[in-house]
């Protein structure tokens, strides 16, 4: 059994905590342990500020002039390099457009559209919907299968048969975390292009796509990146498919030259070819400001923090409540910033929490999780979380008629 964590013990921690600076950087509402910044991050403070002046100053006042004088036509491209930093990729990799969904659709369109002779498209069984529907609807398309296999089978079904890889880095039930490196090159070696989805790891893990050569990825501007309710998504193409580039969604803003009004549509040259129509200016002001407290932030540090919070999560839940099983990996290099459980009663444990102000998520069928935004997560906030878990498990106050009524989103 390992050692247990103290009271004096987490506030060690957080006085040692690098990153101890950035929680005031953050509005977080009183009496709230918020551990669901896995699906919306947390409001950054200068978001308020930020709106405040795009709606009153730029648009109000600046109208339709603000789109040279602010420069709102190219925020898209500047958001993608602020990004860029932070997954590992160059300046011009990466744009911020869309949805993931919809960058997913484009992705594996392109890199499906470079693949001559192939049979299938390879996933993992279980990923997340969207990218199991998408994947669906491109490989029929394109008149190819799917096969979805288990993670650990992955390696052994990368046949020459396989045209694309499309794989979430960071597993959004269990919050376990491929091989990137590994199953880029496995991939490539038998003549695959690789999409990553980066939802789960993007402001949580660190990630270098460039260096694992990575062909393709997408991921959320609200998760980890805390920019907001249904903020924009981003996009990766590496640098070398760059030349002649050209994806299915030909939307004015993704052509050469959007105010040529030509006739034809011809791709922007770059990473602007994945551009579609106008940018949701109010909303990619939001993850602008929102990105300021990643500026001077080293995902390796923060990931080190992450660990010690899932640890602390970890450790003191198998001794207060044996009854969750865990199903996140227990090596801090297999998972995420996330741990999840599985539990019968998943939900109405969810809901209780909720109610004492803690506040994770579930995921049918019977999974808690929860995320560990190392910016904004205090180790006393996490070893506190415990406690409201464990008096929950062994009091079994869960199990209320209050709990069970299930909202429309969970
Ligand atoms: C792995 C993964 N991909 C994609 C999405 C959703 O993408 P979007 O709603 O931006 O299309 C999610 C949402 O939770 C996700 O977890």
């Amino acid at each position: 059994m390992p050692r247990r964590y103290t009271l004096p013990d987490v506030e060690a921690l957080d006085r040692a905590d690098p990153l101890r600076g950035k929680r005031d950087l953050f509005a977080l509402p009183a009496g709230v342990i918020y551990l669901d910044g896995n699906s919306l991050g947390a409001l950054p403070r200068s978001v308020k500020d930020r709106i405040d002046s795009v709606v009153s100053t730029q648009w109000g006042e600046g109208l339709i002039r603000s789109w040279n004088t602010y420069d709102w036509i190219d925020l898209p491209a500047r958001l993608g390099d602020r990004i860029a930093r932070l997954i590992g990729a160059k300046p011009g990799e990466v744009v911020v457009t869309d949805s993931t969904s919809v960058n997913l659709y484009k992705v594996l369109s392109v890199a499906l559209s470079h693949r001559r002779y192939c049979k299938t498209v390879l996933t993992e069984k279980g990923d997340f919907p969207t990218d199991a529907y998408i994947t669906a609807s491109v490989a029929r398309q394109f008149g190819l299968e799917v096969k979805a296999v288990d993670a650990a089978d992955i390696p052994a079904a990368l046949t020459g048969e396989v045209g694309a890889l499309v794989l979430t880095e960071v597993n959004y039930r269990t919050g376990a975390r491929h091989d990137m490196a590994s199953l880029t090159r496995r991939a490539q070696d038998a003549g695959a292009m690789v999409i990553w989805d980066l939802a789960h790891s993007a402001g949580a893990v660190p990630i270098d796509l460039d260096a694992v050569g990575a062909d393709f990825a997408v991921g959320c501007g609200y998760k980890y990146l805390n920019g907001g309710p249904g903020a924009p998504a981003f996009v990766y193409v590496a640098a070398r498919h760059h030349e002649g580039l050209r994806q299915p969604l030909s939307g004015w803003l993704g052509h050469i030259a959007p105010f040529s009004f030509a006739d034809d549509y011809q791709p922007a040259p770059g990473i602007d070819a994945m551009r579609v129509g106008t940018p949701p200016i109010l909303s990619m002001s939001a993850l602008d400001a929102a990105l300021d407290v990643f500026d001077d932030v080293d995902m390796t540090e923060a990931k080190a923090k992450a660990d010690r919070l899932a640890d602390i999560f970890i450790t003191e839940l198998a001794a207060l409540a044996p009854e969750l099983e865990l199903i996140t990996p227990a090596d801090p290099a297999r998972r995420g910033s996330q741990v999840s459980f599985r539990f019968p009663e998943a939900h109405a444990v969810v809901q209780a929490l909720i109610a004492r102000g803690v506040i994770g998520d579930f995921r049918e069928p019977d999974i808690m999780r929860f995320g560990f935004a190392p910016l904004y997560l205090r180790h006393l906030d996490v070893w506190k979380a415990t406690v409201v878990l464990g008096r929950i498990m062994q009091s079994r106050a869960w199990d209320d008629e209050a709990y069970r009524a299930r909202a429309k989103v969970v």
